[in-house]
Parts: structure tokens; C-alpha cells; sequence
């Protein structure tokens, strides 16, 4: 994928969460955001994602803007990418098949026969065969996660956004979610990823990009960037949350 950013700037009640961001990522297969809390990482994921509108500014795709003001371009672009939060976002009151088979048939337009067939096979593929028929609450945390990455995955999406995916899970079940998510590097899916998994970002993140105080104040080669900030910032930021 190529990510650009022009001038992208947002602001919630006053406060400039994105200060006119300028940034061009360069040809890449996966890209970790990382920076401090309230930093403005997720609300970056979800404007490239098409879930949030900038106040200014333009992110490209592939050289292709998002369409902020066109609700059925926009509609078009959020079709073609896998979403996976923190966790909980399943449909609480749906078993995990449905949890998958929904988006399939009312965005995707797949007929109910196509996306149950979709459906399972993305399920099986995360060991989840066994557990199609219960709901979330009856489901671990770390398959809960599977299940939400199976759903992204079964819409063959362009590119996978992360938004810290482990943040809810214990170490086992954050383990379990990283495997899947390298898994899926090392298949080539280009992915985007905030993270606060440092080892995580450093060994599947072709880049990695340190956001804090609404602007991407430096970003490098993963291993470069670990090894040797350049921003004072960052290098704050790493001797913190490296230290234990
Ligand atoms: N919908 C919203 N309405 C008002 N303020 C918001 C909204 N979304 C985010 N903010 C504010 O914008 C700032 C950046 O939030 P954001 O969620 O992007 O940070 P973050 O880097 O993802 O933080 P974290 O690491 O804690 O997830 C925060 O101060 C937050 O309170
Ligand atoms: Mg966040």
C-alpha cells in the first residue's frame, strides 16, 4: 500500500487532536502507529478508514483520496477494508456465524447460502469451527478477537486496520491474537496497526510511526526506529514504556 497524508487536520471541541499532518509513508506492506495515550492515533485509523471526517486535508489510498464528502464513494472505500478494534465489537445479541454472515449479506450482497459458506471457511481457518453456533459472552476474550479478525478477513479486504487488538486480552490470549495477526503479514496482507505491543510493532511493521501531540513527529524502518529515535519525544516515550 502507499499512505499520504496532506495537511489532515481535526480538532474535537476546540482541542487539535490532528495538526495538519503532512506524511507520505512510502510503498509499504504494514505500518504501526505508536505514541502516547490521546495522542490522535485511533482518531487517524478511523479517518483513513472512512469512520471519522477531517476538518482539512486529504489521505490517499493508493493514490486515491478518500472521499469524505461523498457518502457513496465513502460507503465504496469502507467495503474494502477489514476493521478490528480493541475488542467487544461483535454483536453481542448475534451467535459468532452471524456475527460474520451479516456484514457479508447486507453490505456485501452476498446471497445467505455465499456467506454462510464464506463465513465458516474464515472461521475454521482461525480454529473457530467449534465455536459458530455461541455468542460473544460465551466465548473467551482472545476468540472473541478471532472471531472480530475472521469477520475482516472474509471480505477479502484491501488492506487490515488494527486498533490496538490486544489491548483487553491477557498475555496468553494476547499472544494467541499476534500470532494470527503475523500470520496474516506473512501471507503479504498489507496492514495497518496501533499497537502498544513494542516487540509486537518491531517485529511485523515494516514502519513505524511515532504520533504525539496530533503529529507524526517521526517515522522510520521498525528496527531503525526502536534502535535509534531521532525526536527527543520519542525517545522519552520508548525509554518509558521500555523500561519495565
Ligand atoms: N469523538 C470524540 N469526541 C471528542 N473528543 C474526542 C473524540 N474522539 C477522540 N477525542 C479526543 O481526541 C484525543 C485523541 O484521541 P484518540 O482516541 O485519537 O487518541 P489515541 O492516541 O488513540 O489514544 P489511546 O492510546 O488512549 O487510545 C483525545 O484527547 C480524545 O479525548
Ligand atoms: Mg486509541
Amino acid at each position: 500500500m502507499r499512505l499520504t497524508l496532506t495537511e489532515l487536520t481535526k480538532s474535537f471541541a476546540g482541542h487539535r487532536v490532528l495538526d495538519a499532518i503532512t506524511c507520505d509513508f512510502g510503498e509499504l506492506r504494514s505500518l504501526a502507529l505508536i505514541g502516547p495515550s490521546g495522542g490522535g492515533k485511533s482518531t487517524l485509523l478511523r479517518i483513513i478508514a472512512g469512520l471519522e471526517t477531517p476538518d482539512a486535508g486529504a489521505a490517499t489510498l493508493d493514490g486515491e483520496a478518500v472521499a469524505f464528502t461523498d457518502e457513496e464513494k465513502l460507503r465504496a472505500h469502507r467495503r474494502r477494508l477489514g476493521v478490528v478494534f480493541q475488542a467487544f465489537n461483535l454483536f453481542p445479541h448475534l451467535t459468532a456465524l452471524a456475527n460474520l454472515t451479516l456484514p457479508l449479506e447486507k453490505v456485501h450482497g452476498l446471497s445467505p447460502a455465499a456467506a454462510e459458506e464464506t463465513a465458516r471457511a474464515a472461521l475454521r481457518r482461525f480454529q473457530l469451527a467449534d465455536h459458530a453456533h455461541k455468542k460473544p459472552a460465551q466465548l473467551s476474550g482472545g476468540q472473541q478477537q478471532r472471531v472480530a479478525i475472521a469477520r475482516a478477513i472474509a471480505i477479502q479486504p484491501r488492506l487490515l486496520i488494527f486498533d490496538e487488538p490486544t489491548s483487553a486480552l491477557d498475555p496468553e490470549m494476547t499472544a494467541e491474537v499476534l500470532d494470527v495477526i503475523a500470520e496474516l503479514k506473512s501471507e503479504g496482507r498489507d496492514l495497518l496497526l496501533v499497537t502498544h505491543e513494542m516487540g509486537f510493532a518491531r517485529q511485523v511493521a515494516d514502519r513505524v510511526a511515532f504520533l504525539a501531540g496530533g503529529r507524526i513527529v517521526e517515522h522510520a524502518p521498525a528496527a531503525e526506529l526502536f534502535a535509534a529515535p531521532r525526536s527527543p519525544e520519542c525517545q522519552a516515550f520508548l525509554a518509558r514504556i521500555l523500561k519495565y
